[in-house]
């Protein structure tokens, strides 16, 4: 594990975790509707409800974490043999919204939802805290779901990027993921603010299973 000594804030180092740890499930909520609640908001708002959401069904075991001084400070989560870090399938959203109100939820999250091809991890969001960012969390957690990936023999990870992130597309890039296609979304962007999807695609290298041994 990379050593980032202590930070000037007096924080301990980053470890990382390959699983959310019990108890921490309405933190890592929080972290994710931080990080993606404009995105997420029109199928889960309020944001009351859809942080309760997000924790109630979170499936920990999809989910790479950076804890500093046992807190989580950063997330990482994945989709892998049909299972995603974000549960809760469509009768939990309708029972949670309402028949009438879900429905049109449902329809949004089907819309952002992705499939993995075979042999293919696919990433679901990767969050930091905001206090934390630019320290070497986000990389720390990339690294680990590249180990992960080549473990459970994955030939490349995929993940989705929206237009108005180049900073989190330009991390991506440093860490070897490259731009496959775009699709522009023009009709998300007074609903979820952003008005393209840029697919990218790492491989797995060699290195990333050796990280894994
Ligand atoms: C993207 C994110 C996970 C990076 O985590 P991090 O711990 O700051 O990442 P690192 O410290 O390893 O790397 C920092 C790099 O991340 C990128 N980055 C993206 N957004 C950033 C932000 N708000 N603050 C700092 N760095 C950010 C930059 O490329 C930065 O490098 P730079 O300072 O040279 O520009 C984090 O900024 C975050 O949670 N952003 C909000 C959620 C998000 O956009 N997720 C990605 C969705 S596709």
């Amino acid at each position: 594990m990379t050593n980032h000594g202590n930070s000037p804030m007096g924080h301990g180092r980053p470890v990382v975790r390959r699983r959310i740890p019990e108890g921490a499930e309405v933190r890592v909520a929080e972290l994710y509707w931080d990080a993606f609640g404009r995105k997420l908001g029109p199928a889960l708002n309020p944001p009351e409800t859809a942080r309760e959401f997000i924790a109630a069904h979170l499936h920990h075991d999809r989910g790479v974490a950076a804890l500093i001084d046992g807190e989580v400070v950063g997330v990482a989560g994945y989709q892998l043999g049909g299972r995603a870090l974000t549960g809760g399938g469509a009768r939990d959203v309708l029972s949670t919204y309402g028949t009438l109100r879900g429905l049109p939820r449902l329809m949004l999250l089907a819309l952002l939802s992705r499939t993995p091809a075979a042999h293919e991890l696919v990433m679901d969001g990767i969050a930091v805290s905001p206090v934390h960012r630019g320290r070497g969390i986000g990389s720390l957690l990339l690294t680990e779901v590249a180990a992960l990936a080549a473990g459970h023999g994955c030939r490349r990870i995929r993940l989705d990027v929206i237009d108005v992130n180049p900073r989190a597309r330009a991390l991506y890039e440093r860490h070897g993921f490259a731009a496959a296609r775009t699709e522009r979304t023009p009709y998300l962007r007074d609903l979820m603010g952003f008005s393209a999807v840029t697919t990218m695609y790492r491989p797995i290298t060699v290195a990333d299973s050796r990280e894994e041994r």
